[in-house]
Formats: structure tokens, sequence, C-alpha cells
């Protein structure tokens, strides 16, 4: 059976704000676009973070997110293009490049990047 959920998402740079009804078993992204949302994305496929979002609310599950570390996962953000709801939830873009500078930004440089993606320090 299929759960539907509702997701509202603040798009900050163009002051929108979109109230979806998205199912447990298709990708937010994906369907906020039927829904007529214009939200940013990029790869479609967890890789690049354009879509990225600070979750507000609310709870996603992004098994295929290999872009997003599990340190910024815990932080509260999600791929979209990937993300599926598990509850009621509430986003809001994230700033331009606001993930990958966290994720990149202080690893450069100090070379601790292998295979593109930094690693835990753990
Ligand atoms: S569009 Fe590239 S990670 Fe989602």
């Amino acid at each position: 059976m299929t759960d539907f959920y509702t997701v509202r998402v603040h798009h900050r740079q163009k002051g929108t704000d979109y109230t979806l009804k998205v199912p447990d078993n298709r990708y937010i992204l994906q369907t906020a676009e039927n829904q007529g949302a214009d939200l940013p994305f990029a790869c479609r496929n967890g890789a690049c973070t354009s879509c990225a979002v600070r979750i507000l609310s609310g709870e996603v599950h992004q098994p295929e997110a290999m872009g997003l570390s599990p340190d910024l996962r815990q932080q509260g953000y999600a791929l979209l293009c990937v993300s599926y709801a598990r509850s009621d939830l509430e986003v809001e873009t994230q700033d331009e490049d606001e993930v990958y500078e966290l994720q990149f930004g202080r690893y450069f440089g100090k070379g601790k990047v292998r295979f593109g993606l930094p690693l835990d320090e753990d």
C-alpha cells in the first residue's frame, strides 16, 4: 500500500512555496515537478548536490544520496532527487552551493579528499 505525505518546500531564492502530495515510493523531486514545482536540480542521481535542501521537520529516506556525507545527512540535509518521504515534511532550499562548500570547501587543500568524497574523521 502506498502512503502519501504532505511535503512543503520553500524555495528561498525564488520566494515560492509549494505544498505537494508525495507517495512514499517516488522521489520527491520527480513528484514535485509532476505537480508543477520549479526546483533546482542538475544530475538527478544523487551526485551533484544541486537539489539539496535543509529539512526543517520530518524524515526522509535517501539511500542513494551518495553526494551527501553521513555528517551532512545527520545535520538534516537531503537530496530531493533521490529522497523518499517517510513522514510529512517541511524543507527549504539551500543557499547556492551551500552543501558543496560545507562538504568540500574545508577539505580541499588539506589533503583529506580521496576519490572525490571527504573521508569520515572517525
Ligand atoms: S540533482 Fe544532483 S544530487 Fe540531486
